[in-house]
């Protein structure tokens, strides 16, 4: 996987070879250069792909090189340093006196951040080293190889190990840097440190990005957009990956399809403030990078310690987006999410929320069980509002102590009541928060994240829990244990309702106020870790006011997050597709809920709206105690279907069809198409929804990813097609639709 020669100048060349992908590093008069990355390659010196042209006088050329054609504001980095000649964004900015002013021999030039990242040696790794701070992805020793670059600054104490994992079955490289400081009695202060950049050598000039843009109950909205020259950046500065960027971007060339072209992943395994930046040159040269945002981060680095920086999955992929994102689905399915519920079948849950709101008590949630129980569901969650006295938003997170006012029998004789019908029974919590009107608040006001002399902003009621105190994540352990430890649950749903203001903490030292963001986040991760290895059963779902939290670092505690507040099915065609550019289907959780929408008002048929939900882990949100007989017949024959096509939807491989950004050429109405292929390519499930008809539209729609050669029997009708048809020619859908009708195809291999 990994490939070491030497260069004419005697220096190391790295191949990299990942899945059917390449990736070329040269060292270069002891720089870390970029050469190549995308579809294999069979050379291993692409040392002519470097860019040789003359510069101008503004250019600065580094003193130890002796080609004039070499300037650092044109090479491509594998680690771009600031300070010394590269102009463009760097990934990595520190401050710390040099080895030449510590010894006293020379004046101090005052806190210039210069930096410098240069390759000192390197080591050819089996498997993959847990460096324990972050989620990272896991694989065995003969999955994967890693590269480590051990470079430094010279003129400095600090040390920059650069990790390349190398992914043996995926076109996919991972990788972190670990910063350290060397010094015995100096402290350097990191100002950026990002997780990865890519240069590109060879991109199309026209190179566009592709990204998940949105808000609340519009998480997840694809867009595509060219580069111009300069730097654009997807980012979040809110404490938490967010609603409205995340930490996802591709580039692309501007022939880039769902199924061929380039497409180049940088997927950002981190839950908190992050940045995604995409920069062009006056070359037209790109870099792409990603890490912790840089805004108010500053991190201190004492002598002797070391600062490893979340991971960044990058995934290559010559055969367009479509094969990027099911890279990526299969990668973070298989390793990354983790525990007993990684890849097993979810059940089908029903959740409360739309169905009460606040306004329950145990007697209701009884009844909706009974229901559930006849119509296949599996699972009762019981939402927000069973503990302190919480009737609305206004009060009691932080109280998780069961409101007996409401579960009048108690939570343990509740949960046997729902397991007795042969239901599992889930529970929702809200651990990082804090309401001002609370028995907790009241005995703990300091443990609200805040800044001495500032007014604390509200949000929904409520406060953010300083996660950076061990105190703080003891009481949440040991509350929330107390409760999990009480009654057969089995299922958590943790929500996340705020972004993070005024964020201090009393217990961190002035001098480490930059660091904040970033030890919430670590606050966050070591409390996910401590209760999903006490409760190693449960099925954890994350949740953050819809899909506010929805990144790769939460798969790995949760292994489904709720897509969208949004429970709209024609909302939800373009949070689900846009979702999918990274995400599996088992991760997106979708409900059938009522008609009219909550959000929208919006009257969908039950059809569709099961049709649309059905694209992720399946479930209802619905007052099933309301539901004509009619609709109850609907939910036993989705829930059987869902266990049918489970295998297909969740271990197959998607291919976006139609999204609902496609114009349609204007031609026909609006919809969205797509499909999932068994892995063995002997089943396939279509699913097409018209959004917006038109008079007397005409659909047609080419599948993908079937055999050529096989013959596919449609199971609603018998009518047989080579797979070569339905891929070339593609299947006849014109008939006259309502707005929110839909098809769904179950194709079986003869
Ligand atoms: C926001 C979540 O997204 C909803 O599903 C629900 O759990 C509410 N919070 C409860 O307050």
């Amino acid at each position: 996987m990994i490939k070491t020669i030497l260069s004419a100048a005697g220096e190391p060349i790295f191949h990299l070879t990942a899945g059917d992908a390449s990736y070329v590093i040269s060292i270069f008069h002891g720089f870390p250069l970029h050469l190549y990355a995308g579809p294999a390659i069979d050379d291993d010196d692409v040392e002519y792909l470097l860019v040789r042209v003359g510069h101008d006088s503004v250019v600065p050329r580094p003193a130890h090189t002796p080609e004039g054609w070499f300037s650092c504001d044109i090479a491509p980095f594998e680690y771009p340093a600031y300070g010394s000649g590269d102009f463009r964004p760097s990934a990595v900015m520190a401050k710390m006196l040099t080895n030449a002013q510590a010894d006293g021999s020379v004046p101090v030039t005052g806190g210039a951040p210069t930096t410098a990242v240069m390759y000192e040696s390197h080591e050819i790794l089996a498997g993959k080293p847990v460096l324990d701070t972050c989620p990272a992805i896991h694989a065995a020793d003969d999955e994967c190889e890693t590269l480590v670059l051990h470079c430094a600054d010279p003129a400095t104490a600090l040390k920059y190990d650069l990790y390349y994992t190398v992914m043996r079955d995926y076109p996919a490289v991972c990788r972190r840097t670990v910063i350290r400081n060397t010094s015995a009695d100096i402290s350097a202060t990191l100002l950026r440190a990002y997780s990865a950049s890519l240069d590109f050598t060879t991109v199309d000039p026209q190179a566009e990005l592709v990204h998940l843009w949105g808000t609340w109950g519009r998480e997840r909205h694809m867009e595509r957009t060219p580069l111009l020259h300069g730097s654009m950046s997807v980012n979040s500065r809110r404490g938490a990956s967010s609603h409205y960027h995340n930490p996802f971007a591709a580039l692309v060339t501007s022939e880039t399809t769902e199924e061929s072209g380039m497409a180049v992943g940088m997927s950002l395994i981190y839950s908190g403030n992050f940045d995604i930046t995409a920069d062009v040159d006056a070359f037209g040269l790109t870099r792409l990078m990603a890490g912790i945002s840089p805004d108010g981060f500053e991190w201190r680095l004492d002598p002797g310690a070391e600062f490893v920086t979340p991971e960044a999955v990058i995934v290559l992929s010559g055969e367009g987006l479509g094969k990027m994102s099911r890279v990526y689905h299969k990668l973070y399915r298989k390793h990354l999410c983790r525990g007993e519920w990684a890849d097993r079948e979810r059940p089908i849950l029903v959740n409360n929320w739309e169905a009460t709101y606040f306004n329950f008590d145990d007697e209701k949630l009884v009844a909706i069980a009974e229901d559930a129980a006849k119509c296949g569901i599996e699972m009762l969650v019981m939402d927000d509002g069973w503990f302190g006295i919480r009737n609305d938003d206004r009060s009691s997170l932080g109280d998780w102590f069961v409101n007996e006012d409401k579960i009048r029998c108690g939570l343990g004789k509740l949960v046997e009541k729902v397991n007795a019908l042969g239901l599992k029974f889930g529970i929702w919590f809200e651990p990082e928060m804090i309401s001002p009107v609370s028995k907790l608040y009241e005995a703990h006001p300091e443990w609200a994240l805040q800044t001495t002399g500032r007014p604390m902003s509200i949000s929904r009621s409520q406060y953010v829990l300083d996660m950076t105190r061990e105190d703080v994540r003891d009481y949440l352990f040991e509350t929330i244990s107390g409760v999990l430890s009480s009654a057969n649950i089995e299922y958590v749903k943790w929500d996340f309702n705020r972004n993070l203001t005024e964020a201090g903490s009393a217990l961190l030292p002035a001098e480490r106020g930059g660091e904040i963001f970033h030890r919430y986040v670590l606050g966050l991760y070591d409390l996910l870790e401590r209760l999903t290895s006490a409760f190693p059963h449960i099925l954890l779902e994350g949740c953050s006011s819809g899909g506010g939290r929805f990144d790769p670092a939460m798969l790995y505690y949760s292994p489904q997050f709720w897509t969208s507040d949004d429970t709209d099915a024609m909302e939800r065609l373009d949070i689900q597709l846009g979702t999918s550019f990274v995400y599996p289907a088992s991760s997106m959780s979708c409900h059938v809920s009522a008609s009219p929408n909550h959000q929208t008002g919006r009257v969908t048929s039950f059809t569709t709206r099961g049709n649309v939900a059905m694209a992720g882990a399946f479930g209802y949100e619905l007052d099933l105690t309301k539901l004509s007989d009619e609709e109850k017949d609907l939910i036993r024959k989705q829930t059987a279907d869902y266990h049918r096509y489970y295998d297909i939807i969740n271990r197959g491989d998607l291919y976006r069809l139609v999204l609902p950004t496609d114009n349609y050429n204007g031609k026909t109405g609006k919809c969205a198409s797509w499909m999932y292929v068994s892995e063995d390519r002997s089943e396939a499930l279509f699913t097409f929804v018209v959004i917006r008809t038109s008079v007397h539209p005409v659909y047609f729609v080419k599948l993908c990813g079937l055999e050529p050669k096989a013959v596919y029997v449609d199971q609603a009708t018998g009518k047989e097609y080579y797979g070569s048809t339905l891929m070339n020619a593609g299947l006849n859908l014109t008939k006259n639709y309502r707005d929110g009708d839909s098809v769904v195809v179950h194709l079986v291999r003869k």
